[in-house]
């Protein structure tokens, strides 16, 4: 995305919620954009789509739509499995999406949503993180990552830039705060998808000012709601949620449901299938800045930006969620 320059226009306020504390515009939103995690912002682009609710960066108050797109499935080389990621990328801003996460680690992932950016342009509209790592602490193989990631995502800034895994924080923290300086980054953080790395994580959280976590959590595996949630909020750092349909392997989501229909009282926050229910679940706590579900659909894309329209749950019905999730055991 275009560097922001930490001027909110009173479109941007109103969208980062920045002037709903003192009392202002939310006589304009629709009553739906409420909940009881705090006011939302909802309203309709200039084609008639409505915008995507975001929560703002904490750090600068940047409003981000609250969900993205996971690329781990994005490493291919095939003309027509390219042509299927192309359709989820120029989807997404359509729709009001922005945020695409990505990583070295991800084999291909970066060149190929670096060549389909060039492609189809309006790399302007996308909010880009990407990781790189520092195995055993070695920093000449961390700094090739980080400069290379700039080449092969074909970007002159990187909107966030992670240390995948906590793998080589010890030396590629300072590198980071010190590209952020240059304006190379706009962001930097560190991400885990294991629970065995929270203490660590908490540990760095405590020591560093990191602008972003990214961390695992859905309504099957809440353990960072514990103390890792909490302490972002604290610490004023935006979470980026990753696999909030369980990942893709045996602890994934969908199979649980597969021949379970929704609850009828899922309509009362908009949610008209299970990925929003999962979705709409994670956005409801209030330490959440973007979830980023991976697909290579576009009809997925479609359903989980979906999630991101018309209410959130509050409190009671964040508990409703969870046993009602519970009992299907
Ligand atoms: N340590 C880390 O930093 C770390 C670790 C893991 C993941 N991540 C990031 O987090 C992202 C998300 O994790 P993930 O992709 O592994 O798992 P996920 O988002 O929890 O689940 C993805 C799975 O759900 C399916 N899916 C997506 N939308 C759906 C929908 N609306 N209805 C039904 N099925 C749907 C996908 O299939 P289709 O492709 O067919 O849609 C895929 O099988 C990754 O892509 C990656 O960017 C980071």
């Amino acid at each position: 995305m275009a560097p922001f320059d930490g001027h909110l226009t009173r479109r941007d306020a109103i969208r980062a919620g920045l002037l709903a504390g003192a009392g202002l515009a939310l006589g304009r939103l629709p009553l739906e954009a409420r909940s009881a995690t705090g006011p939302r912002s909802a309203h309709y682009g200039q084609d008639g789509v409505r915008d995507l609710i975001t929560r703002p960066v904490p750090k600068t108050g940047e409003p981000i739509p609250v969900v993205g797109l996971g690329t781990n499935q994005y490493s291919v080389t095939e003309a027509a499995d390219i042509a299927v990621r192309r359709d989820v990328i120029r989807r997404m801003p359509e729709l009001g999406g922005t945020v695409i996460d990505t990583a070295r680690g991800y084999g291909r992932a970066e060149i190929v949503i670096g060549e389909i950016l060039q492609e189809i342009g309006g790399r302007d509209r996308y909010f880009i993180a990407t990781k790189c790592t520092a195995p055993q602490n070695d920093l000449e193989q961390g700094m090739t990552q980080l400069r290379e990631a700039f080449e092969r995502l074909q970007v002159e800034t990187i909107d966030l830039m992670m240390v995948h895994n906590l793998n080589g924080t010890d030396v590629l923290m300072p590198v980071l705060r010190e590209w952020k300086e240059q304006g190379r980054l706009r962001y930097y953080g560190t991400s885990t998808s294991s629970p065995a790395a929270y203490p660590r994580l908490l540990e760095l959280m405590r020591q560093e000012p990191m602008d972003f976590i990214q961390v695992d959590y859905s309504i099957g595996n809440r353990g960072a709601a514990d103390e890792v949630l909490p302490l972002a909020q604290d610490r004023g750092m935006a979470v980026m949620l990753n696999v909030p349909f369980g990942g893709r392997g045996g602890r994934n989501l969908f199979p649980q449901v597969a021949d379970v229909p929704l609850p009828d009282w899922a309509a009362e926050i908009g949610a008209t299938t299970w990925a929003q229910y999962f979705l709409k679940y994670n956005l409801a706590h209030p330490a959440v800045t973007v979830a980023i579900p991976g697909t290579t659909q576009v009809r997925h894309l479609e359903d989980n930006l979906g999630a991101a329209r018309g209410a959130l749950p509050d409190a009671a019905m964040k508990r409703r969620m969870e046993e009602h999730w519970d009992a299907l055991g």
